[in-house]
């Protein structure tokens, strides 16, 4: 059997497990202030709200934005959170087609699909290659949408120099077993707004 990614942890990870257990804080607690600090520090996140999945980050996102329009655009290759984050939300779900040499959410094609009724954008950086995010969010921004980054995959992808997870208004990533970075299960909202991260707080 190939494994699709096979997790890389040794005697530091053990000793990080040990230290916690050892600790009593199994939950939330200082190690979850501290990555949330040193994942600022090393990407240039405003603020990193740690949340249990990539799915609840994106759910947060959601609830966090004040938005307004009843559909959300989304690229149809993608993990299937990306979607149904908007639909158990109650919006509507919008596809907008993928460039076929990098998979990532087409420009030309967000410009021909969004309308005035958008209330959010979700480009995901498929497979660690940033999309063409600058461009993604003039056009959503043009129609007062809101810009959501999918950073599932692409934790410590950058853009032009730029961190993915910053030209957006908000990103959101995974750290479950198969990502790049991983703890297990987990992930993160990151945004540099203060209003959208006191609410993804609360
Ligand atoms: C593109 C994408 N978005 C969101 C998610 C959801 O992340 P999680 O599994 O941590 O809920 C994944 C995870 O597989 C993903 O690949």
């Amino acid at each position: 059997m190939i494994p699709v990614a096979k997790p890389d942890m040794g005697d530091q990870e053990f000793a990080q497990i040990k230290e916690a257990l050892d600790t009593g804080w199994i939950g939330l607690g200082p190690k979850v202030d501290k990555f949330e600090s040193k994942f600022s520090g090393q990407f240039g996140y405003g603020h990193v709200i740690a949340t249990n999945s990539g799915t609840s980050a994106l759910d947060l996102s959601i609830k966090a934005s004040d938005l307004s329009g009843s559909e959300i655009l989304v690229p149809p290759l993608t993990w299937v959170s990306t979607a149904f984050v908007c639909w158990y939300n109650n919006y509507e779900i919008g596809w907008v087609d993928v460039e076929p040499e990098t998979l990532n959410m087409s420009p030309d094609a967000l410009q021909k699909r969004i309308t005035d009724d958008t209330a959010a954008v979700i480009p995901v950086h498929y497979g660690g290659q940033p999309a063409e995010i600058e461009s993604i969010v003039e056009i959503a921004h043009d129609h007062d949408a809101v810009v959501i980054e999918d950073c599932a995959h692409a934790v410590g992808t950058t853009f032009q120099d730029k961190s993915i997870g910053t030209i957006g208004d908000i990103g959101c990533f995974s750290f479950q077993a198969t990502k790049p970075l991983t703890t297990g299960e987990g992930g993160a909202l990151v945004t540099d707004d203060d209003d959208i991260a006191s609410q993804a707080k609360l």
